[in-house]
């Protein structure tokens, strides 16, 4: 058996061999089935989803992907080797199904997965991804999420798997947007940009605010992996928006946050029934503009006060989309954002607009006040003055990470010297990580990430939070091998 070192080694060639130039592409806007249906899903569902985001005005606001997710093939290959498309569920077949899709002015995805088998035990694609890659373009598919279920133990390095499938999708010579689904195993932001458009940052989402919650901590001090040229951060879809018993208010924190830290926003909720409120929230405009900003900067973590936070992302002409969470349970309470912590000097004046509101706000001077009751959030924008000054950049180089490192030391990213040793050791220490692979494949659910406890950290204004190196479970957490 190949050591582990040997391994990185081919892993980090492979990379670099076969960097492509990558689009700068915006995070995605769209509709994803699983959420809503899991593996329940057949071709007149896909028809109505696709009829429901046009006359809801979903398209019109930008949610243009259509995306099948687990559960739409035969469970086995034909006797050529091509993956097919359900007989009884999809009985037309992929083609007609994705020419349905693309004549209502929508792109048409689907899914796969990097092992033998999908995660509900259809057909995966290691081993067959030429193959996969071009059926799936003779079908006219735009978008792959590529999921990480059922691989070999031998074969358990996510980067020539996921490599592959890049490679075989660019061979097809159709443009095919790349969403990579690892659940955040082995860091993917530190290589998947040389892969594609977008990885998967953690487990999956759940229909609670907890849920919201953890993916969003988990999220902390990952912005400056992402952006143009690199690809993006997924904190995986919009499952608590219309699923679920989250308030309003819980429903519209996760949509701005997701749209802050430029995540694609993909919906997850039955659109044959979605109520109002939820429906004006994913239409809400100017948030999705925040996410769409052609500055293209993830937001991140910039303050942090007890159950109060803000994050906060530069946008192109100098201005800041701000979004002020209250994570408590207690009544409304002002939080206060100030220039400094937006990089921005004390006495510019700014215009502030309320973004799901859609009002101006009015002009302020070195900090504005907005109140958020408990578990929700006020999003607004700032937009520097001109005051005489026409020439004010589009882009001034804040970056949030510069407010949280100010405050707290750059998550540990790279491998410990431990972990080198532990990556050496032998053959057996390999097989223990596919051991580990396969248990926390078994409990993705729980795997996230060590900023959990930053939920907590009442001290981070106080400046005294010991974070250390990230206590981190799961595979990339055991081998630190890529990084
Ligand atoms: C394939 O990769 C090449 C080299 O980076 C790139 O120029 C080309 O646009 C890619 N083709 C597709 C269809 O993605
Ligand atoms: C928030 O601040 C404003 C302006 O200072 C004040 O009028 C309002 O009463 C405050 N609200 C709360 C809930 O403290
Ligand atoms: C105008 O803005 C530019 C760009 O930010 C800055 O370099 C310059 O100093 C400003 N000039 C004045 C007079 O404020």
């Amino acid at each position: 058996m190949r050591s582990p070192l040997w391994r990185l080694a081919c892993s980090l060639a492979l990379l670099s061999a076969a960097a492509r130039a990558l689009p700068a592409a915006k995070p995605l806007l769209g509709y994803n089935t699983w959420n809503a249906f899991r593996t329940n899903i057949d071709e007149q569902l896909i028809r109505d989803i696709a009829d429901r985001l046009v006359e809801l005005g979903l398209a019109a606001a930008g949610y243009t992907y259509l995306n099948i997710d687990d559960g739409w093939s035969e469970r086995r290959r034909d006797g050529t080797g091509q993956l097919v498309a359900h007989r009884r569920r999809f009985p037309s077949g992929m083609a007609a199904l994705a020419e349905h899709v693309h004549s209502r002015g929508l792109r048409f995805g689907i899914y796969g997965d990097a092992g033998k088998r999908t995660c509900a035990g259809y057909p995966g694609s290691r081993g067959h991804e030429g193959t996969d890659a071009r059926t799936w373009a003779s079908w006219g598919v735009d978008l792959l999420k590529y999921d990480n279920c059922n691989y070999d133990a031998a074969d358990w390095d996510p980067v020539p798997r996921y490599a592959a499938m890049r490679d075989a999708l660019n061979a097809t010579g159709r443009p095919v947007v790349y969403s990579l689904c690892n659940w955040g195993a082995l860091r993917p932001w530190l290589w998947a940009d040389k892969v594609r458009h977008s990885w998967r940052t953690t487990g999956d989402i759940h229909p609670t605010w907890g849920s919201v919650m953890e993916i969003l901590d988990a999220s902390t001090d990952l912005a400056r992996f992402a952006g143009p040229g690199r690809g993006h951060n997924d904190a995986d879809m919009l499952e608590a928006v219309g699923n679920g018993k989250l308030t309003l208010g819980e429903q519209r924190a996760h949509f701005a946050l997701w749209a802050l830290l430029k995540s694609p926003l993909l919906i997850g909720t039955d659109l044959r029934s979605i109520h109002p409120d939820s429906l004006a929230i994913l239409k809400a405009r100017e948030v999705i503009a925040i996410n769409q900003d052609p500055l293209g900067v993830a937001g991140d973590l910039v303050w942090v006060h007890g159950s109060l936070r803000i994050y906060a992302a530069p946008l192109a002409g100098g201005g800041r989309a701000v979004v002020l969470l209250n994570t408590g349970d207690a009544g409304p309470t002002n939080i206060t954002v100030t220039w400094q912590q937006l990089g921005l000097p004390a006495g510019t004046a700014a215009g502030v607009r309320d973004l799901f509101a859609e009002r101006d706000v009015g002009e302020f001077e070195g900090a504005v006040s907005a109140a958020a009751t408990q578990h929700d959030v006020a999003v607004v924008k700032l937009t520097p003055l001109a005051s005489g000054n026409s020439s004010r950049a589009a882009d001034d180089g804040w970056r949030p990470w510069h407010q949280l490192h100010a405050q707290l030391p750059p998550r540990q990213h790279r491998p410990s010297v431990r972990g080198w040793l532990l990556a050496g050791a032998a053959a057996a220490a390999l097989r223990l990580a596919a051991v580990a692979i396969s248990i926390a494949r078994w409990r993705r659910r729980v795997a996230g990430s060590g900023w959990r406890r930053l939920g907590d950290a009442h001290s981070m204004a106080a400046g005294t939070v010991q974070l250390g190196p990230a206590v981190f479970v799961g595979p990339g957490r055991v081998w630190r091998l890529v990084g």
